[in-house]
Order: structure tokens, then sequence, then C-alpha cells
């Protein structure tokens, strides 16, 4: 069984939609296996993002990603992680697909509510940054 790498960021957990983000990983079917809540480290945020370290945004991803509390998840379930991308939507809110988590509480490229893993491998990485270290 495929198991992906949910996080709520800190604009989400600010706008209180943990529990509806939830509930569209419950209505699918999916397992929650692992939660918890934390505001994340300097080095662990740098971690999760190390594809970007090159990037001109990254030192504003790892700002905002340890502004505040998150809420990392790891859920279960058939073809999660490519369906889990659908449901969660593109990364820029405004190009996202109506009824996308980011399309509905997105507000800004950066401010987009929810990461999850891109494929296999970065979800055995990312579950194990945050559950397994
Ligand atoms: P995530 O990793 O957070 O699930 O998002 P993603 O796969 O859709 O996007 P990714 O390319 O992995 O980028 C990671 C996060 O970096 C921020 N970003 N800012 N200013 C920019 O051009 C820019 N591009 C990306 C976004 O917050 C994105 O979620
Ligand atoms: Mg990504």
């Amino acid at each position: 069984m495929e198991q992906t790498f949910i996080m709520v960021k800190p604009d989400g957990v600010e706008q209180a939609v943990i529990g509806q983000i939830i509930s569209r990983f419950e209505a699918k079917g999916y397992q929650l296996v692992h939660a918890s809540v934390l505001t994340i480290s300097e080095e662990l945020a740098k971690k999760h993002y190390e594809a970007h370290k090159d990037r001109d945004f990254f030192d504003d991803l790892v700002s905002f990603i340890t502004s505040g509390p998150v809420f990392p998840m790891v859920w279960q379930g058939e073809n999660i992680i490519e369906e889990a991308r659908e449901l969660i939507g593109a990364t820029n809110p405004k190009e996202a697909k109506a009824g996308t988590i980011r399309a509905d509480f997105g507000t800004s490229i950066s401010n987009n509510v929810i990461h999850g893993s891109d494929s296999k491998e970065n979800a055995i990485r990312e579950i194990d940054l945050f559950f397994h270290s």
C-alpha cells in the first residue's frame, strides 16, 4: 500500500482548515497513519526543501515554513501520491483547478496551504525526515 507525506503549512494552520483538509482525504477513502503539530527548525526546513536550495525563493520558503506551527501527516492508500497532488492542486492557487485545496484556501504561490510529496522516492525521504529521524 502506497504512503505519502502531506503537511498543512503555517497559513493553513492559521486559517483553521486542518479539519476540512483531513475530511477531503478521508472522503477519498485514505487512511491517516501519522500526524503531529510542531513548529519546524530551520535545519529540518532546509532538508525538506533541499531540492530548491539554489532557487531565488529558497530563503523566503524556509522563513515561511518555519514561521508558525505546521501539521505534518502520513496518509496511505492506492495511488495516493498522485491522487493527493490532484486533491492539492497546482502550486499557484490562482492556477489551481476549482475544488482543489489550494484553489479553495490558498492565497499566493508561497502561501499555498499544503505540501504533498511529488514521487515515491520523495515520499519515503520526507516521511523519514519528519517521523523517523
Ligand atoms: P510543495 O512541494 O510545497 O507541495 O509544492 P509544489 O510541489 O507544488 O511546488 P514546488 O515546485 O515543490 O515548490 C515548493 C514550494 O516553493 C514555493 N515556490 N515559490 N516564488 C516562486 O516562484 C515559487 N515557486 C515555488 C511554493 O510555496 C511551493 O509550494
Ligand atoms: Mg514540491
